[in-house]
């Protein structure tokens, strides 16, 4: 008896290995809008500009580019997040926080591509970037600011572009996603301090008490506020996978240029790792060890 999963000889033989393009597929775009109309790709694809004769300069601007526009659309995610919480609407909040997480995990996955640089490839075009640098990027910026890691010294390199610089400043003035689920505690009764609900937004956030044991309180009453604690947990899988980013980033760095300085100015790895220290959601941390 034959295997039932082997492909006939003769019925091989008959396939084409050929499609044919459908009758009623549309081929004409004189006077419609095509793919590549709608999403402008004539822009996208034609923004590549090397300043070097290196092959491997083209990954490492595609590679910008591309986490670029995925932090671009975490940003418009976030914004949403933040939004909905505001408004009590939790099931949308946790819809868009899971996207985000999914956004940060295919940002991750983008440093195994750039760990095929070797630091001679980089080398040969690094001093074709002068003082450009990812420390610069408005929309990292932004989603660490909406997280609620807010810095107001970060404004600075932004001083020359006045809309970007307004945009930030605004949103460092706001409300982070962590602030509007502390004002979520709060008006689910849980006792949060007014020094936290009112606090100066454009300031970073610290830690307090008594938010540590309102959110205690839900952990220990999961049941009784389960919304609260379902959004604790996607935002702990949100700094999660934010971390995750940071570590990859610096470990990448350190592959590839050691300990020189950054292109930015700073010094480099040791800079990116005072970032793994950041917390955005300090309490949901802490209060593991209090549980
Ligand atoms: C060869 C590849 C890379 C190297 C050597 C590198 C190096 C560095 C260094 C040294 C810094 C610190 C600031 C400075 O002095 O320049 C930095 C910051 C940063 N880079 Fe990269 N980077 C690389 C790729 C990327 C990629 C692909 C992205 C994606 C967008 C990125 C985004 C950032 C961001 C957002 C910061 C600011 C981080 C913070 O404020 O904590 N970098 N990078």
């Amino acid at each position: 008896m034959s295997c039932p999963y082997s492909i006939n000889p003769n019925q091989s033989a008959s396939i084409s290995n050929h499609r044919d393009v459908e009758e009623s597929i549309h081929t004409d775009f004189k006077d419609d809008m095509s793919y590549g109309d709608y999403l402008n790709l004539e822009k996208v694809l034609s923004a590549q500009h090397p300043l070097s004769d290196q092959h491997d300069e083209m990954l490492f601007i595609v590679i910008h580019q591309a986490s670029e526009l995925w932090i671009k659309l975490a940003g418009h995610e976030l914004t949403e997040a933040i939004s909905n919480i505001k408004n009590g609407d939790f099931g949308h909040a946790f819809k868009v926080i899971s996207r985000v997480k999914q956004i940060l995990g295919q940002l991750t996955q983008s440093w195994g591509i750039l760990s095929t640089l070797t630091p001679v490839d980089y080398l040969k075009f690094r001093d074709t970037l002068g003082h450009s640098s990812g420390f610069q990027s408005y929309g990292y910026r932004k989603i660490e600011f909406l997280l609620g890691n807010k810095n107001a010294q970060l404004l600075k390199v932004h001083e020359n572009d006045p809309s970007v610089h307004q945009e930030l400043n605004t949103i460092l003035n706001q409300p982070s996603l962590y602030d509007e689920a502390l004002l979520a505690l709060k008006s689910h009764g849980l006792p949060v301090d007014d020094s936290v609900i009112h606090r100066d937004f454009s300031q970073p956030y610290q830690h307090n008490d008594s938010v540590l044991q309102a959110w205690l309180t839900v952990y220990q009453n999961a049941e009784h506020y389960f919304h609260l604690y379902e959004l604790a947990e996607k935002l702990v899988d949100i700094e999660d996978s934010f971390q995750q980013w940071r570590f990859k980033h610096m470990y990448t760095v350190q592959r590839i240029i050691g300990n020189k300085i950054g292109t930015g100015g700073s010094s480099g790895v040791s800079f990116l790792k005072k970032a793994l220290d950041i917390s955005f959601f300090p309490e949901l941390f802490e209060l593991r060890t209090q549980l």
